[in-house]
């Protein structure tokens, strides 16, 4: 939300506008599309209200047996800044995990920022749980690191078969 605008982040605070969030939130339309190069395949979720488009995450599933992130991974989770605290990002994730779970996963994993706690406390209240940085983590932790200029720290929500 500080990527607002000072404008803009009176604006969310206003009730009108916190009317109009619960209004997005009810009629917010989740589509999915499907993509597969070799063996990862990957469906991209974006949530769009009025033709406009809020947020968009991934799962990316790899099935290469010498692959050590083989696996369900949510990816590139993100909501726009005016939509945020709104309930799109936990709907979208939840989509993550019900998708992953009727294609048989028993778990989805991902890797987030260590400082991110927007986006860990998403993850905590929909069952993620961080997990000890083991070798078969390592590469991806150290990559991710790179490119994000911090640590990352992986997480993990066990499915269940009931809804997340
Ligand atoms: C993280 C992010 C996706 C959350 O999306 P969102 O639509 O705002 O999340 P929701 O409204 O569904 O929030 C669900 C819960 O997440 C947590 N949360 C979300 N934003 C938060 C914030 N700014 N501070 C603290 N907790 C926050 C809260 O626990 C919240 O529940 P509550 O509103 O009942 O308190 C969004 O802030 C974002 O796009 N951030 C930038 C990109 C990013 O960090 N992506 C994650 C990459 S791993």
């Amino acid at each position: 939300m500080s990527s607002l605008a000072p404008g803009l982040r009176r604006l969310r605070r206003t009730r009108l506008f916190r009317a109009i969030g619960r209004w997005i939130h009810d009629h917010a339309r989740i589509a999915a599309v499907s993509t597969e190069i070799a063996e990862v395949k990957c469906v991209r979720f974006r949530a769009a209200c009025l033709g406009l488009c809020l947020d968009e995450v991934r799962l990316v599933t790899r099935t290469a047996c010498d692959d050590p992130l083989t696996g369900y991974w949510l990816m590139s989770l993100s909501v726009r800044p005016l939509f945020r605290r709104m309930g799109i990002g936990a709907a979208l994730c939840r989509a993550v995990l019900e998708t992953a779970r009727d294609r048989g996963a028993e778990a989805v994993r991902l890797t987030v920022r260590h400082d991110n706690e927007s986006a860990t406390s998403l993850y905590q209240k929909l069952g993620f749980r961080i997990l000890p940085p083991t070798a078969d983590l390592a590469p991806e932790l150290e990559r991710m690191e790179r490119l994000g200029g911090a640590p990352y720290v992986a997480m993990e929500a066990e499915l269940t078969s009931g809804p997340p």
